[in-house]
């Protein structure tokens, strides 16, 4: 899918809608609502078993979803404004709440994210910006691994010039 370019044409879901999908421990979906599969363009056996990275659109920073990992790994709720691209390269915003679900004894089993509509004054006045600063501290070294670590470095400095954490800080921009 990675391989069809993007077409720069931006698509939209409704506001009363919730974009649906479950993944195992590894990431990969188990289940994808029926919203999710017609955004993104796909048949429900083209997505299950898949990661979710065959709707990754290239403008994410990856520390975005490094941090999205550390925290539901950690048993945590995250929040999150996602750009993500369909099956013939269009793209769509959601604002996503990603969460661990649990057994009887408290392990994580799997992962659950729902997503609505982002709030398009916040998207354009500082999410787009925030991204397209932080990809560019990620593509700027050679080297994949020192682009994560200076864009990770990136956002804990401006987390820290708030006073925030990355949670209050997304709620901040929620509110
Ligand atoms: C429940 C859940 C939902 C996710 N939803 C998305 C999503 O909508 N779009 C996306 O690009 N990544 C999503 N991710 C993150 C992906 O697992 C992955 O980290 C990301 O696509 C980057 O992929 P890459 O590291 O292979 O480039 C989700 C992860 C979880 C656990």
């Amino acid at each position: 899918m990675r391989d069809v370019p993007l077409t720069g044409v931006e698509r939209f879901f409704d506001d009363n809608d919730i974009i649906v999908s479950k993944t195992d421990l590894k990431g990969r979906i188990t289940y994808a609502n029926q919203v999710f599969l017609k955004i993104a363009d796909f048949r429900e056996a083209e997505v299950l078993g898949e990661p979710h990275s065959i709707i990754r659109h290239p403008d994410m920073p990856r520390c975005i979803f490094k941090t999205l990992w550390d925290t539901v790994q950690a048993g945590h709720e995250i929040y999150a404004y996602v750009v993500n691209r369909t099956k013939g390269g269009d793209h769509y915003w959601v604002y996503a709440h990603v969460t661990p679900s649990f057994d009887a004894q408290g392990r994580i089993v799997s992962y659950h994210s729902n997503r609505r509509v982002p709030d398009r004054a916040i998207l354009e006045s500082q999410i787009i910006p925030l991204y397209r600063q932080l990809k560019a501290i990620e593509d700027a070294p050679a080297s994949r691994k020192d682009g994560l670590a200076a864009s990770e470095r990136a956002i804990a400095d401006l987390l820290a010039e708030k006073g925030l954490a990355y949670d209050e800080f997304v709620a901040t921009l929620a509110a």
